[in-house]
């Protein structure tokens, strides 16, 4: 018999939220982890969604999940983040109407984010791995890093899959095939009406041949590119306007598939995007979480170099910068104090 993996602990928060049903069970089921790795889940939420949060718990325990060894439910932050070696933070307000800019949603998470940080400064392990989903994902991502200052800022991440998976579901149905067969997608800049989805260096995989898409398309290209970039940006409203709720279930699938790459890597030459502390790459703004081209060995990304771009690429990542300063300014406001 070969010798079980050691038990890690992986903490959900707004765990009574719809993302968080649906991300549970994956990770329950050894989609972010691997299908060898037990695991102990701590969801954490406030006293008065318990009962929801308990109804989760009993139907992961129903589940019979053989990776899933224990589930702790509790709105004590103490009991969740003691010990986690990953963290999902899921926690706090989400957009409702689309009249609502992610923006608008710095005066409700802030605090929560620096709380979030202050704990997992306090009682997580010091490699612990974070992907932060509450929007404005890439601002709450530096403050939560911010208030967390023993855990190595590389492994605080902000959700970038979504956008990547949303553009790949839609260049896979374009030409045809499987989404397996689409690689090298890259998403520029902020989560938000700013960001860039470029399919510039895009290729696919048909009949063992990688080709660009720009070389499938043809003069289709320039129009294709443009309609792909309207709707990527676009789609978090329009599943809003449809459901009359935020994006739930790609939301988890897309944090769970951006965990699982983190801890198994790229295969070489792919590359993935991931919101990630900037070292000034590409002439953005250091310190600001921003979502780049990675690849990734033995748990670590790297920023992917030499991407050429044309103007219209420039321009949108200079005006993400700017914008992202920005909500980073507001969100050290809100939470008032004058250290971040
Ligand atoms: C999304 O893109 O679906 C999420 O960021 C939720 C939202 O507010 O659009």
């Amino acid at each position: 018999m070969s010798k079980e993996e050691q038990i890690i602990r992986v903490l959900i928060t707004g765990a009574a939220g719809q993302v968080a049903y649906s991300l549970a069970g994956l990770i329950a089921c050894g989609m972010a982890f691997g299908p060898k790795q037990p695991l102990i889940l701590n969801l954490l939420d406030l006293p008065e969604k318990t009962g929801a949060m308990e109804g989760l718990r009993m139907e992961l325990i129903d589940s019979a999940c053989p990776l899933l060894r224990d589930v702790i439910a509790t709105s004590d932050p103490v009991v969740a983040f003691q010990d986690i070696s990953y963290a999902f933070l899921l926690g706090g307000e989400r957009r409702r109407q689309i009249d609502m800019k992610r923006y608008d949603l710095i005066a409700s998470n802030a605090r929560i984010f620096k709380d979030q940080g202050l704990c997992l400064d306090a009682f997580a392990r010091k490699d612990c791995k974070v992907v932060v989903l509450t929007e404005p994902s890439n601002t709450m991502c530096y403050i939560c890093a911010e208030y967390a200052p023993s855990i190595p800022r590389e492994n605080f991440t902000a959700n970038a899959r979504l956008d990547y998976n949303r553009a790949v579901g839609q260049i896979a149905s374009k030409l045809k095939v499987s989404t397996a067969n689409i690689r090298n997608m890259i998403i520029w800049g902020n989560h938000s009406d700013s960001m860039y989805p470029d399919c510039s260096v895009a290729s696919v995989v048909i009949n063992n041949k990688t080709q660009r898409v720009s070389e499938i398309l043809g003069e289709e290209m320039i129009y294709f590119r443009t309609q792909l970039c309207e709707s990527v940006v676009k789609r978090g409203a329009e599943i809003i306007t449809a459901r009359g709720l935020s994006s739930s279930w790609s939301a988890a699938k897309a944090v769970c598939d951006q965990m699982r790459d983190w801890i198994t890597g790229t295969p070489q030459g792919i590359m993935v995007p991931m919101t990630v502390v900037s070292d000034g790459s590409y002439g953005t703004p250091k310190e600001i979480f921003f979502t780049f081209p990675v690849e990734i060995q033995r748990g670590r990304w790297s920023i992917v170099r030499g991407i050429k771009m044309d103007e219209v690429c420039r321009s949108k990542i200079d005006f993400s910068g700017k914008e992202l300063m920005q909500e980073k300014m507001a969100a050290v406001a809100e939470i008032g104090e004058g250290n971040v």
